[in-house]
């Protein structure tokens, strides 16, 4: 069994970011300025963007921050939108959400420019994504399919099957690994909370990419000797062993199916540190224009 180590990948391509920024400014090119709207001050969201500003720093890119109360109201997050949009300084933006509950989500993706939408949350990224033109991929799939590629797992003709079926992970994930090429060519199956008998699809995979947010939900007897295992489950449970007092939780049982894994995920330090650095390789993207001109 090998353990994916997320966290040691996530670094070595911050590393190779920031060799590359460093070559650009050297050459008289633009450091890329990566923008992040926040609304609010909910925890996670708070520790997320932290940990995107100071991997922004770590890869030499310029990073700004724009606070908004949670009271503000959706014209004026539109309108900073929209003047993100139109400053050339910056090459990608994102908006963390959640949002608060009066301001609509949708029309807040919508209204980011398609070719600043390093989140790649916009439709048009989305709908490139699924007919496999050039766009920005979001951050976890995109995270998943690089972990893969650095272990060489083979994909080819294999079994896939995706827990999960939401639009920033379960969704792309399926479209990512049927399309043509590495990582990809695989029979891709998705599951979700009514399909009919998850255990017996799971069995049947070679690759298990677990999104359900449902904390230790593969067990053991769902899954095949040698499968691989992607876990990015990230619940906070309960606990009385961290000082914290919640233990991040993936949605696979560990230490009962890694002794059956060729390959697999830990939680935290798997498809956790990929994330980020995903956008930060959308960023430098973004940077040198390499998607849309
Ligand atoms: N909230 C949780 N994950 C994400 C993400 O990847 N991007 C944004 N913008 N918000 C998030």
């Amino acid at each position: 069994m090998t353990l994916i180590d997320g966290k040691a990948v996530a670094e070595q391509i911050k590393k190779e970011i920031a060799e590359e920024v460093s070559r650009i400014v050297e050459a008289g090119g633009k450091r890329p300025h990566l923008a992040a709207i926040l609304v609010g001050h909910d925890g996670g969201s708070e520790t997320y963007v932290a940990a995107k500003v100071k991997a922004c720093e770590v890869c030499g890119f310029k990073s700004s921050l724009i606070r908004f109360e949670d009271d503000v109201t959706e014209e004026e997050l539109l309108a900073k939108v929209r003047e993100l949009n139109n400053d050339d300084d910056v090459d990608g933006f994102i908006v963390q959400l959640p949002l608060p509950k009066h301001i609509s989500e949708d029309k807040v993706i919508e209204t980011i420019d398609y070719r600043k939408d390093v989140d790649g949350f916009h439709p048009i990224n989305v709908g490139r994504m699924s007919i496999g033109l050039p766009c920005y991929i979001s951050a976890t799939p995109n995270g998943i399919v690089e972990l893969l590629s650095r272990y060489n797992i083979e994909t080819k003709g294999k079994k896939c099957v995706v827990l999960g079926r939401s639009n920033i992970v379960g969704k792309p994930m399926a479209a990512l690994m049927m399309r043509k090429g590495y990582p990809g060519d695989c029979t891709v199956t998705v599951c979700h909370s009514r399909t009919a008998n998850i255990a017996e699809e799971c069995r049947q995979a070679d690759i298990i990419i677990a999104a359900l947010g449902s904390p230790e939900f593969v067990k053991a007897d769902m899954v095949k000797e040698g499968a691989v295992i992607i876990d990015v489950g990230t619940t906070r449970v309960p606990s009385t062993k961290t000082k914290s007092g919640f233990k991040l939780t993936g949605d696979v049982k560990f230490d009962e199916v890694a002794p059956k894994c060729s390959f697999i995920t830990p939680v935290p330090g798997g498809v956790g540190p990929m994330t980020i650095v995903s956008l930060m390789k959308n960023t430098l993207l973004a940077g040198k224009k390499e998607i849309y001109k």
